[in-house]
């Protein structure tokens, strides 16, 4: 028996995917660019065993099944019939971070499954194929495959492969994110759902596509020239316009909650001041600041003193998925 062990970080798309072009491919409609985190970490230990009648998930040592389960089986069978094997698998896994504040992250979550599961069926692959393997069960995963800045282009239906690419190496730029995370995390509609919905229903939906091959060529420019500036704008463009497209739909899907406003007002407040501040906000209510090392000490006190926020946790850039392999017993 052989059993692999793999850690991805999250990320934090700058530049936002909202929008599929196949959902039974799970192809992305718009090019996306992340920052991996070094600070939010998904480990997870994957055996296969001829023993087991089905796969097993356990969770911050709690045993799941479900809908969470099924998507694990998904990416498992795609690992069995790549290996021609037929057997199921115990999934062990944990975050760094807890799971229940909101931030627990599917990204994180299927990089280091899709990178466990083909070590510990002993498939040779590449982070590319690793990388393409976690975008079918979550795009935003695709991304968690890689280190530092990252880049997932769109597809046309019917494309049969899509991966990540590294823009930069984390070195390349040290880019700082507060993470404010605020009191109702755990209870939104999920981006999955919340991204089918409003590209059924959002008269924004059209705009929003249209919008974002712009907005990701910025932040590319922006990451190569090191500019804050520009990185942050359109990394605020990108998240309000997103949710702005969410709202619009019918009936609108609402992430942010007060908390959320009173951030991107003390975030605007921090730029007033000079302080090169942006915020960036996923399918939930909590608001990332995007900053410099020497800005994180005022961001985060301001983060700290505003209304609604629970705590703040801070990010450096993290680098790539890593796996180990070892034997396991009998
Ligand atoms: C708002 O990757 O979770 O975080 O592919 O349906 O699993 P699925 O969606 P997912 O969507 C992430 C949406 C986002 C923006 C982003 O990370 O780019």
């Amino acid at each position: 028996m052989r059993e692999a062990t793999a850690s991805a970080h999250a990320n934090i798309a700058i530049a936002k995917y909202w929008g599929k072009a196949d959902e039974a491919a799970n192809l992305p409609a718009v090019p996306s660019v992340s920052m991996t985190l070094a600070a939010l970490t998904t480990t997870t230990t994957v055996r296969f065993d001829a023993s087991l009648g089905e796969d097993e998930l356990i969770l911050d040592g709690n045993v799941v099944q479900g809908k969470a389960l099924h998507r694990v089986t998904a990416l498992l069978d795609r690992v069995r019939a790549r290996a021609g094997s037929s057997e199921r698998a115990h999934v062990l896994t944990s975050n760094d971070f807890p799971t229940a504040s909101g931030l627990a992250s599917s990204a994180s979550a299927f990089a280091a499954l899709a990178l466990a599961a083909t070590a510990a069926a002993g498939l040779q692959v590449v982070a590319g194929e690793v990388s393409d393997l976690a975008r079918r069960s979550s795009a935003s995963a695709a991304r968690s495959v890689l280190g530092g800045f990252v880049r997932l282009a769109s597809a046309e239906r019917g494309a049969d492969f899509l991966a990540a690419e590294q823009v930069a190496p984390a070195g390349h730029w040290d880019v700082r994110v507060v993470i404010g995370v605020n009191a109702e995390g755990a209870k939104s509609v999920g981006s999955t759902d919340g991204m089918l919905h409003t590209q059924r229903t959002s008269p924004y939906y059209a705009a929003w596509v249209s919008l974002c091959p712009g907005l990701a060529k910025a932040v590319e420019e922006a990451i190569a020239s090191r500019d804050i500036e520009a990185l942050g704008e359109a990394a605020e463009h990108s998240a309000l316009a997103m949710h702005a497209s969410a709202m619009a739909a019918a009936p609108g899907v609402v992430y942010f909650n007060a908390a959320t406003m009173a951030c991107l007002q003390t975030v605007r407040e921090l730029r007033r001041d000079g302080v090169p501040a942006y915020a960036t906000m996923d399918a939930g209510p909590h608001v990332k600041v995007i900053t410099l090392p020497e800005h994180v000490g005022v961001v985060d006190e301001r983060m700290r003193a505003t209304a609604g926020l629970v705590r703040t946790i801070v990010s450096k850039l993290g680098g790539p998925a890593v796996v180990r392999v070892s034997s396991a017993g009998p």
